[in-house]
């Protein structure tokens, strides 16, 4: 097939504009990039000049392949160059009559068959369409800062753009050894409408001061694998940003989840749009910089000290339990395993021999350090075992029944003083509470599966948890090489109530057609550098698991945008529950 679009106009060569360029002048085609006035043109060469310079440097780009590059590209500030192009790619400031104006001058300019491409993130490619008399070969090119990084495309077409149009544009985007991914025309398009959603419910989180900016932040970045935090994200993307586009997306859906936070209108109306001014939700050292300082802290001394822990008992045998007690045993502090038969917990503490034997096999433990940790553990079929330990984890079912009874029954037993904990995921921990004569000693302890790879713990503290009680389990998290962030006692603690009602977001847009599970999965691990893709995420971590997450969190807030997608229930229903069942948003061939 010939090379689509051998010359390439690109409007506006800021930020994105100068980037696009140079991907383009790259392949090898010609570019004519068009600024504003002669000034707004010299300026630009310099930004290539520079930025290309900058990447011989880095060695992305040899001395020859630059000067090759930059004798491919021309600056000026005339409209009609765009005239000689098979391709034109509009770069300007996110205004739309700005945007159409130009589309209805570059139709003139241009010959029928030439393709009109907008770089919008948030306005509509439709009404940008609407300005030309060619909306057919009118279509967006969403690439992603800094575009010599980002692999991403998203190419989206409207519903008057011709399918051919589509397919040279995301032969195009191959071309430039971009991944295009296939879109329709709503606000936000793929990775925008699932991340800004997210921030957006970021913000109000911090807002209600459920959780400092830092915890939130460290548990999606260790919870979750995110490379940052999403207040930390805001403050990088720029704050009025981030409005526009929560503004564009409300407007479509009307989805009060899209409806911008209220801090972040203050924080804009204050001028502290983030990095870029030096100051968002962190204050930077300057404008610009991408470092934060850290700020005075609020009422310092006055921390309370933890009670003392020299021993720990563990309830349950099954996945988390195991993994809970391996924490504790490496750390080098003595576990009782307690399980509801002594054959369940032999089993439980042969699966622990296990799991320390593999880490001994890749060389992440020593075979000394793996005897020292199995000699600390043991295993009993007694809960009564547990009356002299000074903190207990609970991690059985994930049933409030059988969690009361088992709290009824340490209540029961464990000596007075001793903090007893919860692993729950979904369930209250006051719940737990209200099941013993003392619920000032019972507090949330969340880990994440694996338990020992994971670093985050979510510290749990109820409205009747006392504050030694929480001084305690902080200590020991940091003891056991935990990293811990403290939340309030609500559905989701801070990661699954940000994480689900993403992953939900992401079903309702492959229920809807919009884009499919591939181009889903593409987008937000190449927009957006997530470890997985959305729908892989549902997979690993259980159909069944995850619609009972968004249950309880609609159940909770009854947000109506947090009701679970029927295309969800839908599968649960067909037993489609992901890897464990071979077969879930995707077919898993068992090995
Ligand atoms: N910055 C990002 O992270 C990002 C990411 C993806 C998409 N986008 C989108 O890309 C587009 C460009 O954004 P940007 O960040 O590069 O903006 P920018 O402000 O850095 O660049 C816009 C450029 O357009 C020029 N310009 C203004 N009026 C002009 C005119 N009439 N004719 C020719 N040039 C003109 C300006 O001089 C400027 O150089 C926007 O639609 C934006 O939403 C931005």
């Amino acid at each position: 097939m010939e090379r689509p679009f051998p010359t390439v106009a690109v409007v506006g060569l800021g930020t994105m504009g100068a980037g696009v360029a140079v991907a383009v002048a790259k392949s090898g085609r010609r570019v004519l990039g068009i600024e504003a006035d002669a000034d707004a043109a010299a300026r630009a060469l310099a930004r290539i000049e520079e930025a290309t310079a900058h990447a011989v440097q880095r060695e992305r780009l040899t001395a020859e392949e630059r000067t090759a590059l930059l004798a491919l590209i021309t600056v000026g500030d005339r409209l009609d160059v765009a005239a000689g192009a098979d391709l034109v790619i509009e770069e300007l400031p996110e205004q739309l009559e700005l945007k159409r104006e130009v589309f209805a001058e570059l139709d003139r300019i241009c010959p029928p068959e030439t393709v009109l491409a907008t770089g919008t993130t948030a306005l509509s490619v439709t009404r940008i369409a609407a300005a030309t008399a060619r909306p057919e070969r009118v279509l967006g090119l969403h690439f992603f800062n800094p575009v010599h990084t980002m692999k991403l495309v998203e190419v989206v077409r409207t519903v008057l753009t011709s399918p051919q149009a589509a397919e040279d544009a995301a032969a195009f985007a191959r071309d430039l050894g971009k991944e295009p991914v296939a879109a329709g025309d709503r606000a936000g398009f793929i990775v925008n409408g699932l991340l800004f959603a997210y921030l957006n419910q970021a913000a109000a989180m911090f807002e209600s001061r459920y959780a400092t900016r830092e915890d939130i932040d460290a548990a999606m970045r260790l919870g979750c694998g995110l490379p940052m935090g999403p207040l930390a994200l805001l403050d990088l993307i720029g704050i009025d940003t981030a409005r526009t586009v929560l503004e564009a997306m409300y407007e479509q859906s009307k989805d009060r989840l899209h409806a911008p936070a209220p801090i972040l209108g203050q924080l804009a109306s204050a001028g502290l749009l983030g990095r870029k001014s030096g100051r968002g939700f962190y204050t930077y050292e300057a404008p610009g910089s991408s470092k934060a300082v850290a700020e005075a802290a609020a009422a310092a001394g006055t921390r309370v000290a933890g009670r003392t822990v020299t021993s720990i008992g563990v309830c349950g045998s099954g996945t988390m339990a195991t993994g809970i007690v391996e924490v504790f045993a490496k750390a080098g502090l003595p576990v009782l395993l307690a399980a509801r038969s002594q054959e369940k917990a032999d089993r439980a503490k042969a699966q622990l021999a296990k799991s320390l034997e593999r880490s001994v096999s890749r060389g992440r433990l020593a075979a000394e350090a793996r005897d020292a940790a199995l000699a600390l553990v043991t295993p009993t079929g007694s809960y009564a075992d547990l009356a002299g330990v000074d903190l207990v984890v609970e991690a059985v079912a994930e049933d409030l029944e059988v969690k009361r009874e088992l709290f009824a029954a340490l209540d029961k037993v464990v000596k007075p003083g001793a903090v007893l904990a919860t692993t729950t995921s979904s369930l209250p921990v006051i719940s737990c509470a209200t099941a013993t004569s003392r619920p000032q000693d019972v507090i949330g302890m969340h880990f994440f599966n694996p338990a020992p790879a994971m670093k985050l713990v979510e510290v749990v503290s109820t409205v009747l948890t006392a504050p030694d009680v929480t001084a305690t389990v902080l200590e020991l998290c940091a003891e056991v090489k935990k990293h811990a962030v403290e939340c309030g006692d609500r559905a989701g603690f801070i990661v699954n109530a940000l994480l689900f009602p993403y992953l939900n977001d992401a079903v309702r847009m492959l229920q809807e057609h919009y884009a499919t599970v591939d181009d889903i999965d593409t987008a937000m691990k190449l927009g957006c550098g997530y470890p997985m893709g959305p729908f892989e995420l549902l997979d690993v971590v259980g159909l069944d698991v995850s619609l009972t997450i968004e249950q309880v969190l609609h159940q909770e807030f009854r947000e109506p945008g947090l009701a679970a997608a029927p295309l969800l229930e839908h599968l649960v229903a067909a037993g489609c529950l992901g890897r464990k069942t071979g077969r879930g948003f995707r077919d898993h061939a068992r090995r």
